[in-house]
């Protein structure tokens, strides 16, 4: 297979497996989609192990599978392969309120982070089930950034179903990652979550969380913390702290800065990284008082554009913080 050939298998590979369905085919690339080029497509996708264990959701790939037939049906004869998985996926009707997504790391299909989640915005009254677009963006930029979260105690707030973290820990060896959340039931998926990503682990349950012990790294935590429950912090002084898509209620606003302020009255030189889509421009300009008013400093960083996972960085409001205390 060309260099080429590979590149156009890879990148929408990359799209079916994070439910993307809003691609565009040049006709040029069309013509590289031969009979060869589809079998292998549907093995190393639909039909890779990965996926046969971790579905992605049938409505997202029938509508995958449909567009990328008609893109070929006028130039190339279509692999009876790609009409097989369109059936099977229309065939299927079950109701989904989970599905699998994966995303490709560093454009290598063998590089995969695969996460359970909702394709819904809010479940059970949190926005927490999903991978939000701040999550991705912040995870492209600590992948860049490798050297800063190595050997390093960080503490993410607010992880959802645990995307940042998880990529933090399989692939910029931190010396420990304490994912927390204030929602039960997230806490339940990113648990989940950590199981799929890291197979062979050994894990513990206490009233603290959840404790694995990893291979390349010296453990990942698991861990309810509510902003607004200050008496209930974990127990950690950590180096780093992240969060992806935390600013957005004005009401969190001093309970978030309030945490950061106790972790960094525990350590000295604490970085804060915080990556926001920000759809509200007051409620970020309250944020960045607040910060102010709580004697921290503000940065605003570079952020790359798909360096090794694809986002979508067409948002035009979106911004990376670098937060230290003055
Ligand atoms: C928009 S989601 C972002 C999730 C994840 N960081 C991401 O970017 O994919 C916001 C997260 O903040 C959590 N959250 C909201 N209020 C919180 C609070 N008071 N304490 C702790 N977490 C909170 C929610 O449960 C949810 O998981």
């Amino acid at each position: 297979m060309s260099n080429l050939e590979n590149t156009i298998l890879v990148d929408l590979a990359r799209k079916l497996f994070r439910g993307c369905t809003n691609f565009h085919i040049e006709p040029d690339s069309v013509k590289l989609m031969t009979w060869s080029w589809q079998e292998l497509f549907v093995d190393l996708t639909l039909r890779s192990p990965v996926i046969r264990k971790y579905p992605i959701s049938t409505e997202l790939s029938r509508i995958f599978l449909k567009k990328l037939i008609n893109c070929i049906e006028p130039v190339q004869e279509v692999h009876d392969n790609l009409y097989a998985e369109l059936c099977r996926a229309m065939n299927n009707s079950a109701i989904e309120d989970y599905c699998y997504r994966h995303y490709v790391i560093s454009n290598d299909l063998n590089n995969i982070i695969t996460m359970k989640e909702t394709k819904n915005m809010v479940v059970n009254g949190t926005t927490g089930m999903r991978t939000w677009e701040a999550a991705l963006m912040l995870s492209d930029w600590i992948l860049c950034n490798k050297e800063l979260f190595s050997s390093k105690d960080v503490l993410e707030l607010g992880s959802g179903i645990g995307f940042t973290g998880i990529t933090l820990a399989k692939f910029c060896e931190p010396k420990s990652v304490t994912m927390t959340d204030c929602h039960e039931d997230v806490l339940q998926v990113l648990c989940e979550n950590v199981d799929i990503n890291f197979p062979s682990h050994c894990k513990n349950r206490s009233s603290d969380g959840t404790t694995y012990e990893l291979d390349n790294v010296s453990r990942v935590d698991v861990m309810m913390l509510d902003w607004n429950e200050m008496t209930d912090l974990p127990n950690k002084r950590p180096d780093v702290i992240l969060g992806a898509d935390i600013v957005y209620d004005p009401s969190i606003l001093k309970p978030l800065c309030n945490v950061l302020q106790i972790f960094c009255d525990r350590k000295n030189d604490v970085n804060i990284y915080i990556a926001s889509i920000i759809r509200n421009e007051l409620t970020f300009e309250s944020f960045l008082q607040v910060l102010e008013t709580y004697n921290f400093h503000c940065e605003k960083l570079m952020q790359p554009t798909n360096a090794h996972i694809e986002w979508d960085h067409t948002h035009i409001n979106r911004c990376l913080l670098k937060i230290m205390r003055k």
